[in-house]
């Protein structure tokens, strides 16, 4: 029986991929106004702006691929039960093979219908773009798959699932700023090894954390060795 490793991940996994933060400097909050582009409100005001702001970030996923980081984990499958739990909605642990993804904020690469979420879209590479106009099998507009803030987090009580049963947990890249995702950390059991990979000082309500002040793919490989051991 394979140890169950659980990662959660956030923007820093996939900055080293090119793709900008949110909170670090010149990160997207900083160019974009959040209340404009990632509420429910914001794309009720302007729905064009909205559309535009995420095909934008759906047509980078065609010029970014994944990093060292995201590579390092899918390679952890061969030897621990990995599941990822993302704050990110860019598809590179996909891409770098990782089976077990649970996207806790969406999906740039879906889209659904505003009039039954039960339809949902996933768009071909090519066809990255969504217009005001488009719309779903029964006439309704068609809107980013994305969680905007103010919105329910649909996918967070399976990841509570997943957090209580890691034997290992490690979380990369998130400045645990955004609840309820930042509050994961805290149904991992308290005689769990928990791992936290950023460059940066970050805070958490738990103490027992072992830092790695390293960036995603120095991170991973330390973390890797660090797990190697153990295993
Ligand atoms: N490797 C690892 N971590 C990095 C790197 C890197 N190369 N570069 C920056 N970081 C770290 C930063 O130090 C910071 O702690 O990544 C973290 C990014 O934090 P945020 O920008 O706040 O991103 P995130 O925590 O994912 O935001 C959570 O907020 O805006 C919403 O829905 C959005 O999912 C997002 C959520």
């Amino acid at each position: 029986m394979k140890r169950r490793l659980v990662v959660l991940t956030g923007a820093g996994m996939s900055a080293e991929s090119g793709i900008s933060t949110f909170r670090d400097s010149g990160g997207l909050w900083d160019k974009y106004p959040v209340e404009q582009v990632a509420t429910p409100e914001g794309f009720a005001a302007n729905p064009q702006l909205v559309l535009e702001f995420y095909n934008t970030r759906r047509k980078q996923l065609l010029d970014v691929k994944p990093n060292e980081g995201h590579l390092g984990l899918a390679a952890l499958e061969k030897d621990f039960e990995l599941r990822i739990i993302t704050q990110n909605v860019d598809n590179l642990h996909e891409r770098a093979g990782s089976s077990q993804v649970l996207h806790l904020h969406g999906e740039l690469t879906k889209v659904r219908s505003t009039g039954d979420e039960s339809l949902v879209y996933e768009l071909s590479p090519e066809n990255y773009e969504v217009k005001w106009g488009d719309k779903c099998e029964k006439g309704f507009q068609l809107r980013p798959h994305i969680v905007w803030f103010g919105e329910a987090v649909p996918m967070f009580d399976e990841a509570v699932e997943v957090a209580r049963l890691a034997d290992v947990f490690v979380v990369i890249g998130t400045s645990l700023n955004v609840y309820p995702a930042a509050g994961l950390i805290n149904y991992v059991p308290r005689d769990i090894p928990i791992y936290l990979i950023d460059p940066k000082e970050v805070s958490t309500s738990r103490k027992d954390v072992f830092f790695i002040r390293k960036g995603a793919s120095e991170g991973v490989k330390e973390l890797r060795g660090k797990l190697r051991i153990e295993n």
